[in-house]
């Protein structure tokens, strides 16, 4: 990958410390369109300081997306605070904003973001390399590998299916590993099967002291998480273990 980005990226960030705690208070956000205000979130509390497998559930529209971008320091909140590891990020500059985003957050985006000049292996290592993982090459190979992608390390993205894209984006994001991993729809365009492997796979990563953040509509899979937060409307409605107990991965149907 491109040596010059890589080197610059490591040159421009202030040493932040990191870890995976993050505290919402109060957020809302309004989207202004034409004459009219879209509320995509309201009096928003999050606080989540354990490593954890938590699932955001909500329908589409109730400000999942919204809720991930906050966290993930891509889109900032109309009113309240977004703290990470207890800086609170609303009062930072971009810089800071920047080079905090970088070192503590993963981030599997909906629309997966995978570069399209670049191949499946180009587009892992760049995870990799902007994250100024050593050996950078050699993580991505082996991060496709696990999301079973070996036989496709030279396919560009358009020559790929849409969950194959998908398990690429997500070897990116574990590719970063960076303490707090937000997946937004992760298993949307998955097939059973190889949707369950990725919940392990970010299961796993909770389990070795990640924030492991996932959105989905599907409250089946919010059986498995430790910890879920069920968005209407823009608000949270409830906060807590999932009903009925935390589920095993090999008992759920979809
Ligand atoms: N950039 C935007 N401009 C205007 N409205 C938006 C924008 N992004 C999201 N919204 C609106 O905010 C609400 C929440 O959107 P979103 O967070 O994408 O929901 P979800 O991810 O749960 O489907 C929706 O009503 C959506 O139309
Ligand atoms: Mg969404």
């Amino acid at each position: 990958m491109d040596q010059d980005i890589a080197t610059h990226l490591r040159a421009s960030s202030p040493d932040l410390s990191t870890g995976t705690r993050v505290d919402l208070d109060d957020v809302a956000k309004r989207y202004v369109v034409g004459d009219s205000t879209v509320t995509a979130l309201t009096e928003v509390n999050l606080h989540v300081d354990e490593a954890a497998f938590v699932v955001v559930l909500g329908p589409s529209g109730s400000g999942k997306t919204t809720l991930l971008n906050m966290i993930g320091l891509l889109d900032t909140p109309t009113d309240g605070r977004v703290a990470l590891n207890g800086r609170d990020m609303t009062r930072s500059s971009r810089r800071e904003q920047f080079a905090l985003r970088r070192r503590s957050v993963s981030f599997i985006f909906q629309t997966f973001n995978l570069f399209p000049g670049l191949t499946a292996l180009e587009n892992v290592q760049f995870g990799a390399d902007v994250a100024a993982r050593p050996a950078a090459a050699d993580i991505a190979r082996d991060g496709l590998s696990r999301v079973g992608l070996a036989d496709r390390l030279h396919h560009f993205p358009h020559q790929l299916s849409g969950g194959e894209q998908q398990r690429v984006a997500i070897a990116r994001a574990l590719a970063t590993d960076n303490p707090i991993l937000l997946a937004d729809e992760p298993t949307g365009e998955l097939d059973f099967r190889t949707g369950v492997q990725i919940l392990e796979l970010l299961q796993e990563q909770a389990e070795a002291g990640k924030t492991v953040l996932v959105v989905t509509h599907n409250r089946e899979l919010s059986r498995v998480a430790d910890r879920v937060i069920e968005l209407s409307s823009g608000r949270i409605v409830s906060d807590g273990p999932p009903v009925g107990g935390k589920s095993r991965t090999a008992d759920l149907r979809w």
